[in-house]
């Protein structure tokens, strides 16, 4: 059994991390190595794994034969360093398989549960549906970004236990997007996500290889999600002081996983590249670069292309979110390019990530005569801007944490609700509404909406103390619009802490129940989830 972490260890690590005042960038040129948790490792050894890809029956119009998928307990080796640790997977690794849709082609797929009976990491039976009377080893999956059903959505409280099976129509109608799969059980998602319950789902469409992007072994997944790594290699969950209630606010890894292995490296031709991009981790938002400097090109977020894309620097991915980019390799022949996260954890005051390292590029792979695009193209997709005159309520949410008598974060809230209370969302089908995340707290919160897709208007600083005690938003800073690549179609929002986050949202999704949620896991696992009615006109 893999020995656990208090947050008071986690803290004092980040803490002393802080005060040896070292940037990822720095540390990335050091080549120095983690030595926090015991496991110090070496960045940049193993080769980037990519996800199997199991394409899904295409036939147009008509659902075919299921394709099974087993949810199953193995052992996969995470560091060329480190004995192979206990992890859960899809048909035998973690990250599941990539699988891959085509629009209009309806898919079935049965998610066989063959988990065992006892969990590796340690329940939490004071939460909501997670009782000592409720299987510890339960998993619902839910299709990330797909506009299905609500009886094919993987509601938190549709689970099901080892020896059942989950089945799950998707009908693939939207557009292209990048989207992904991870259980969403009440109560312990964010356990089940640590030992790996998650993998990408693609879907693409012919419009967008009208474009000629950069595809096959020149399209590229990268599946980001930090672990804290033990002594044996083992995935360890830090807890809480309280043996009865071991929940904790946040889970920061020691180690970045791409793909399911610790810092890989991936040789690359040099040439234009496609890479897609999710943040699968619990709380931890990337703020990431590449050092030697480069720009990345946006093409799509959340929901699938962006207008044109959009050349930057910076990338900012928080839980949840997805982000489609270009690299253009064909000027760095021989050289080596680190993928750096400087982002601070919690974001965006708390410490530097120990440490920084993500992903190296290598351009040593000689140019393959195949015809692929090497150029950035102009234009993507027609992304209509919704007006805000069409939408026909605005409701305004207010995020909050609510203390304990120790001090500790004990819970976190959507609007002052817990999940069990009855549904206050309940948008008419068909219609649009502006939705207001008012963050009272000291935290960024990636807020999720399921079924459907929307955008965001604008970002605005306010006095939160004001409205603390008043309940009026009193604004104090300029309007901040959407950054480009924020201008597509998302599902998952950031609502930086202190300012009003506001979204259009047209809900043309079959009515039924859903959840909105934060998608920081140990946030949405204590009360940060709400379920929502899209209702029928
Ligand atoms: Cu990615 Cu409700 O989840
Ligand atoms: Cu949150």
């Amino acid at each position: 059994m893999s020995p656990r972490f208090t947050r008071r260890q986690i803290l004092s690590s980040l803490a002393a991390a802080t005060l040896a005042r070292r940037t990822a960038r720095a540390q990335s040129d050091e080549l120095t190595t983690n030595t926090l948790f015991g496991i110090r490792l070496e960045p940049f050894v193993d080769p980037l794994p990519i996800p199997r890809a199991i394409r899904l029956p295409a036939t147009p119009g008509h659902t075919s034969a299921p394709e099974r998928i087993i949810l199953s307990q193995f052992r996969q080796k995470l560091h060329r360093d480190l004995p192979p640790s206990l992890v859960w997977g899809f048909n035998g690794t973690t990250p599941g398989p990539t699988l891959v849709a085509a629009r209009g082609c309806p898919a079935h797929i049965e998610w066989h549960n063959r988990l065992p009976d006892q969990h590796p990491l340690a329940v939490d039976h004071t939460l909501d549906g997670a009782g000592p009377d409720i299987p510890a080893v339960r998993t619902v999956i839910h299709l990330h970004g797909g506009h299905v059903s609500a009886e094919n959505d993987g509601y938190p409280e549709h689970w099901i236990i080892p020896g059942q099976a989950q089945r799950t129509h998707y009908p693939n109608r939207q557009p292209t997007a990048t989207l992904w799969y991870h259980d969403h059980a009440m109560g312990i998602t964010r356990l089940n996500a640590v030992m790996g319950l998650a993998g990408l789902y693609l879907l693409h469409d012919p419009d967008e290889q009208r474009l000629h992007l950069p595809s096959g072994p020149y399209d590229i997944p990268l599946i980001l999600q930090d672990r804290i790594l033990d002594a044996g290699g083992q995935l360890a969950y830090p807890v809480g002081p309280s043996a009865d209630h071991p929940w904790v606010s946040e889970f920061f890894g020691t180690h970045v996983l791409v793909n399911g292995k610790v810092w890989p490296y991936l040789t690359v031709e040099p040439r234009l590249y496609r890479f897609r991009l999710l943040n699968a981790s619990n709380s931890r938002i990337y703020q990431m670069a590449l050092h030697p400097e480069q720009p990345f090109y946006v093409i799509a977020s959340d929901g699938g292309l962006l207008r044109e894309p959009v050349e930057s620097a910076e990338l900012l991915l928080a839980p949840g979110e997805r982000l489609d980019l270009l690299i253009d390799f064909r000027e760095r022949q021989g050289r080596r390019l680190n993928l750096v996260n400087y982002g601070r954890a919690p974001y965006p005051s708390g410490g530097s990530p120990v440490p920084g390292f993500v992903l190296q590029f290598r351009v040593e792979r000689p140019l393959t005569p195949v015809r692929q695009t090497s150029e950035i193209p102009n234009a993507l997709a027609s992304v209509p801007r919704l007006a805000e005159a069409a939408a026909v309520k605005t409701r305004r949410l207010k995020l909050v944490e609510f203390m304990g008598p120790d001090k500790r974060l004990q819970r976190t809230l959507l609007d002052g609700k817990r999940f069990m209370d009855p549904v206050s969302e309940d948008p008419l089908r068909g219609t649009a509404e502006i939705w207001e995340f008012v963050n009272t707290t000291m935290d960024t919160h990636p807020i999720h909406l399921h079924a459907i897709h929307f955008q965001l208007l604008d970002r605005r600083a306010f006095d939160v103390r004001r409205y603390q005690s008043t309940s009026e938003v009193f604004y104090t800073g300029p309007l901040l619009g959407a950054a480009a690549a924020e201008q597509g179609w998302k599902d998952t929002i950031i609502c930086p802490p202190g300012q009003v986050t506001r979204i259009l949202a047209p809900f043309h999704a079959e009515p039924g129940r859903f959840v909105w949620h934060c998608h920081m896991l140990e946030h949405e696992d204590n009360e940060m989830m709400r379920p929502y009615v899209i209702r029928s006109a």
